[in-house]
């Protein structure tokens, strides 16, 4: 056996707790999601004081043989900042639990909770894709989830109603903060714009905020008929099924969020296309426009944290569907690929920008 010394010991000794470090990552999603499932974020908040793992336990809906587990979940969750502990009056066993600011994101009744994406991104439906991913590599399926699944992830929810909900759901979740940033802080992009289509706009969260918040603007929320059949529209708002590959109905602007990191260059430029084809106002001064919300890779606005986030949803993009997270340049060069002349990049959105792209 090769002989080392102390320092290429410590070293080695390091390397060996990186590598299992990234093998027991997924344990950290997990115990999330678990904890979820369980209501501990709810259970914690409806206290309303620092909760002591006694008066968590009995709140729990668990079994009476498991409550001596609980303990272990939240020593993870604390470390990993969900939770905070404090010491309620020094004595032994009176630890108590407080939400941090992530964990309050976790929340049932939070209107910004990001609890569906993730009962969304950790469902075994979206999950089983990611055992697949070696196999796509050697073989010439589109993707690592039509391995799974034999079909594209909009199929799979078009004949699953429980993963449709869930899909709507995250996605309707994913929007809410996004819109309320949109309609305060870009409104100058709304000036001139008297009909708005939402293309790829689900439940129409974003739609609605818009609609809500500009009552002189015609909004269409433009989706697959499975997302969109049963919902009602009103004053301003309605919903339109359809493909967005077929034809797009017409308005002043055309809104595409979070849609074109789904799929390839080439079907980003035919969406593109049929995005500028259903501009009404060209030529003029206050023209139309299509308005796109997604990331602009390599852009650290949303903090050192979002270059993972970005690298994570670029392999997520990949492993789900066709598409990927672009850099400026690589954005770029769909708009130009697709006919536009002008675009602007408006980094308000944290990770995401707003960009505007003019014909
Ligand atoms: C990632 S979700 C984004 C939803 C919404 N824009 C948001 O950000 O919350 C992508 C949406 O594109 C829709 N979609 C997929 N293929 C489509 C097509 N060919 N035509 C119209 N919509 C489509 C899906 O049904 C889904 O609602």
């Amino acid at each position: 056996m090769e002989l080392i010394n102390e320092e290429r010991t410590n070293e080695l000794l390091q390397s060996q707790t990186h590598v299992w470090n990234h093998i027991f990552n997924f344990i950290n999603s997990m115990t999330l999601k678990c904890a979820v499932q369980l209501g501990i974020p709810d259970a914690i908040h409806k206290h309303g004081k620092p909760m002591t793992l006694s008066e968590l336990v009995s709140s729990l809906p668990i079994h009476p043989s498991k409550t001596q587990y609980v303990h272990r979940i939240m020593r993870i969750l604390v470390h990993s900042g969900f939770f905070s502990q404090q010491n309620l009056n020094g004595g032994p066993n009176q630890e108590a639990y407080f939400l941090s600011q992530s964990g309050r994101l976790l929340l049932r009744d939070n209107p910004l909770s990001m609890r569906p994406l993730l009962l969304m991104v950790l469902d075994p439906a979206l999950t089983k894709p990611w055992d697949c991913l070696s196999t796509w590599f050697q073989d010439d399926e589109v993707t690592a989830f039509s391995v799974a699944h034999e079909k594209t992830v909009w199929e799979y929810a078009g004949l699953d109603p429980r993963f449709n909900n869930l899909v709507n759901d995250a996605m309707a979740s994913d929007s809410i903060l996004t819109s309320k940033l949109v309609v305060s802080k870009c409104k100058g992009i709304f000036d001139g714009v008297n009909s708005l289509v939402d293309v790829g706009g689900g439940i129409g969260t974003m739609a609605k905020a818009i609609s809500e918040a500009f009552p002189h603007i015609d909004c269409t929320v433009f989706d697959l008929l499975h997302v969109v059949s049963d919902l009602q529209g009103s004053k301003n708002l309605k919903y339109a099924g359809g493909d967005m590959f077929e034809a797009v109905p017409p308005a002043d602007a055309l809104l595409l969020k979070g849609i074109l990191h789904n799929w390839s260059d080439e079907d980003c430029v035919k969406i593109l296309k049929r995005c500028k084809q259903a501009i009404t106002r060209k030529g003029e001064q206050k023209a139309g426009k299509v308005i796109i919300i997604g990331m602009v890779r390599g852009n650290q606005n949303g903090g050192e944290e979002s270059i993972e986030t970005q690298l994570f949803l670029d392999l997520q993009m990949m492993v789900l569907a066709t598409g990927m997270e672009r850099n400026e340049k690589e954005w770029a060069k769909l708009f130009v690929d697709a006919g536009f002349l002008n675009y602007k990049i408006h980094p308000v959105l944290g990770t995401r920008a707003l960009i505007e792209l003019h014909p």
